[in-house]
């Protein structure tokens, strides 16, 4: 069975939820790409994921009762157990022949880590365990630590319009106005160099910038890195001192309309977690600040324009596009990504 013909990219990782989303031994829907999906946690502390239609008739599993190991359909009381192989079929007489184990619902590979579950989207359901485990994202997080959900919010447009909004400087003095950032009235010319690394590109360690308030309350030596990873990972890693500050973005496609825009904050500074409730109000000001934006360019999208990427502000969108052209071309070649973007650095005023 193949996937739904989706543009976005598939055999690839995606951020499903944060961990603390899934509850042993309940089940929930999500969209993701188009598909509806069954995700859930069993008893074991294991989360999964099927697709969210009973294989026999086609009604939603999360319709039906999760024991915490096994998920009885509501209509006809099939057995399913978490990797989606059938364990019983009620209506069977007891010495029917029937093999109800070769009898599937159609699952897909998940994986919590760093407190953050993620889902392997196919491109084709037949095979999901093909999986080549290079192609796992990578986080600057200490092993055994784990990220907290800051937010998550529904963005009014396509994944491609989102990551580039997400890797975009030249709409940040424009878009995200505020006392504690910087003001367009006040652009600096800004030297930034990149390095390919894992599955994107990384603005390479550099002392923040200073025309930033944010940047002024905090007195230690600090250093930044942003890397961007496919599909639409965005790490911010800062270094105060000899400690750690990860903030981290990530989109998922809902379907061709809707992203979701999550954010995860993973640090080890103890007196921030203090303060935490203050900078989850400014994390959401600031996304906020972008779904408005593109509820405005949602307008702008709809007879479907030819669209501009100019010089080094809009370099980074560039990159994504060449990322997700050559990884697609490496899939269906069924050859190792390899990375089409070199060490540059560009400029552009903020
Ligand atoms: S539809 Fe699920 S058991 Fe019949
Ligand atoms: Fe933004």
């Amino acid at each position: 069975m193949k996937s739904k013909s989706s543009k976005n990219l598939r055999n690839i990782w995606y951020v499903a939820c944060h961990g603390s989303e899934l509850k042993a031994g309940k089940t929930i829907e999500k969209e993701i790409d188009s598909e509806k999906i069954c995700l859930g946690r069993g008893d074991d502390g294991k989360p999964f994921a099927l697709r969210n239609q009973c294989p026999h008739r086609g009604i939603p599993l999360t319709y039906g009762k999760f024991d915490g190991r096994e998920i009885e359909c509501c209509y006809h009381g099939w057995r399913f157990k978490t990797d989606g192989v059938c364990s019983k079929i009620p209506a069977l007489p007891p010495d029917s022949k029937l093999d109800v184990s070769k009898v599937r619902a159609p699952y897909y590979p998940v994986r919590e880590k760093y407190g953050i579950v993620f889902i392997y989207l196919p491109r084709d359901m037949r095979k999901p365990e093909d999986i080549d485990e290079s192609l796992f994202p990578h986080f600057p997080i200490p092993e055994g630590k784990s990220f907290e959900l800051v937010t998550a919010k529904p963005m009014d447009c396509s994944l491609d319009h989102s990551v580039i909004g997400l890797i975009d400087p030249a709409h940040v003095p424009f878009v995200h106005q505020s006392w504690f950032f910087r003001k367009s009235s006040n652009l600096k010319l800004k030297e930034k160099n990149f390095a390919p690394s894992h599955l994107g590109f990384t603005m390479v360690r550099h002392a923040p910038s200073k025309n930033s308030a944010a940047y002024k309350i905090l007195k230690k030596e600090q250093t930044t890195e942003i890397s961007f990873q496919i599909p639409g990972i965005r790490i911010e890693h800062l270094i105060i001192g000899d400690q750690t500050i990860l903030i981290m973005t990530t989109l998922t496609p809902v379907n061709e309309n809707t992203t979701t825009l999550t954010q995860f904050l993973y640090t080890d500074i103890k007196w921030i977690h203090w303060l935490k409730p203050i900078f989850y109000r400014f994390a959401d000001t600031f996304i906020q600040q972008d779904v408005d934006v593109f509820k405005k360019l949602k307008e702008g999208l709809q007879n479907d324009p030819p669209l501009m990427l100019m010089g080094d502000p809009d370099m980074q969108a560039k990159w994504y596009n060449a990322i997700r052209t050559r990884y697609e071309k490496c899939q269906e070649e069924k050859v190792p990504f390899e990375n089409p973007i070199k060490a540059q650095t560009l400029y552009w005023q903020t």
